[in-house]
């Protein structure tokens, strides 16, 4: 089953190509008028447990503008669901967790599912996808680092700071612990049983990783990914993508993994350095510097590929594209990659 467009996966493996390949992260979702529609008609989680709306909407994308991967509509906080956490999506608020984990007990009380079950709707829309994408291009599956989905556990909604969720680390280590582990746990199989269900690829977003000191870093967020990314490397290539993690990137280079996002406050030049120039990197374009004008993208867009070099670099933005991107600037994006020479 050889994948025709398999730039992407080349990348990974730190092949030479022609021209670095291209996704965006949150390109599914969010941003496209047709995309839109659908989120009139279905909540959610709605959109998340129907196969047939979660293939649709990663396949939305690719039509359009013929990104190198793509990856599937679903959300990290499927795993804390599934773990008996009650999760609610709320209308222009975003998550919210009516019953956070606050105590030891609590934590305790947390389970570790059997996710072929719990999660088979996300099984399934990894078929109904791979059947639409026709082996065109590759699939990516993905989930939450351990402390990116403890701090909605614990924070109970967004946050600036996540607050609540660090000092429930700081002042009870042993419930973070154990709450961290279950989440562990419950990523590795989840993962695996996406690869089995026919991803390409993974990607770890430890989307709030950057809220940690270096050294907490290591202890409560690290520590875990790195178990990840060592129970799924023999299946599949992992990317991991730690916002704001510019100073763990020395460590995540030696782990393992396939790739490293980047964002956009770290300079190609000092990520290369800091990784050594071994591993493929992915990023960085400032997401809201797809407000600029099309024309002025495009020229950013051939300038950040000639600072990290295109090979070994997989272009994306620095973090989700935002939902007010006009939709020719996002072509412009993907564009200027695919005009690369
Ligand atoms: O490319 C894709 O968009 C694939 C699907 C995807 C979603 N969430 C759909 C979604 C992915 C990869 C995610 C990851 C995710 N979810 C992260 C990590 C990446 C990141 O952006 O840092 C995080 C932290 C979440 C948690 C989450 N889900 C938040 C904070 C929100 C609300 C704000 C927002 O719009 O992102 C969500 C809701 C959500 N997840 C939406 C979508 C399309 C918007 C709500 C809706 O469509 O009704």
């Amino acid at each position: 089953m050889n994948i025709k467009n398999d730039l992407f996966l080349r990348a990974l493996d730190g092949e030479s190509v022609d021209r670095p390949p291209v996704w965006m992260m949150r390109q599914a979702g969010r941003y496209l008028p047709e995309f839109m529609k659908i989120k009139e008609k279905y909540d959610f989680f709605t959109r998340c447990r129907t196969p047939e709306l979660a293939s649709e909407i990663t396949v939305q994308p690719i039509r359009r503008y013929g990104m190198d991967a793509a990856i599937l509509f679903s959300d990290i906080l499927v795993i804390p669901q599934a773990m008996g956490i009650e999760v609610e999506m709320k209308p222009d608020f975003g998550p919210f967790l009516p019953n956070p984990i606050r105590s030891l007990k609590e934590a305790e009380e947390v389970i570790v599912p059997d996710v072929t079950k719990e999660l088979d709707y996300v099984m399934q829309a990894i078929t109904m996808t791979k059947e639409k994408l026709n082996n065109e291009i590759p699939l990516i599956g993905f989930a939450g680092s351990p402390w990116t989905i403890l701090c909605y556990c614990v924070q109970g909604q967004g946050s600036k700071n996540f607050d609540k969720a660090k000092a429930f680390c700081f002042t009870n280590p042993e419930a973070a612990k154990i709450l961290l582990q279950k989440i562990t746990d419950t990523t590795i199989s989840y993962l695996k049983s996406k690869v089995k269900s026919g991803v390409n690829a993974v990607q770890i977003f430890d989307s709030w990783g950057g809220m940690l000191s270096p050294e907490d870093y290591q202890t409560i967020s690290w520590h875990y990914i790195q178990q990840i990314v060592d129970a799924l490397k023999e299946d599949t290539k992992v990317i991991v993508f730690g916002k704001g993690c510019w100073f763990a990137l020395r460590n995540m280079a030696n782990s393992g993994a396939s790739a490293l996002g980047i964002d956009w406050t770290c300079s190609a030049q000092n990520a290369r350095y800091l990784t050594g120039g071994k591993i493929t990197l992915q990023g960085n374009f400032d997401p809201a510097r797809l407000l600029s004008p099309p024309a002025d993208i495009k020229k950013m867009v051939t300038a950040m590929i000639n600072d990290f070099g295109k090979d070994r670099y997989i272009v994306n933005l620095g973090h989700g594209i935002l939902p007010n991107i006009p939709v020719e600037n996002a072509k412009a994006f993907i564009d200027a990659v695919k005009e690369y020479s």
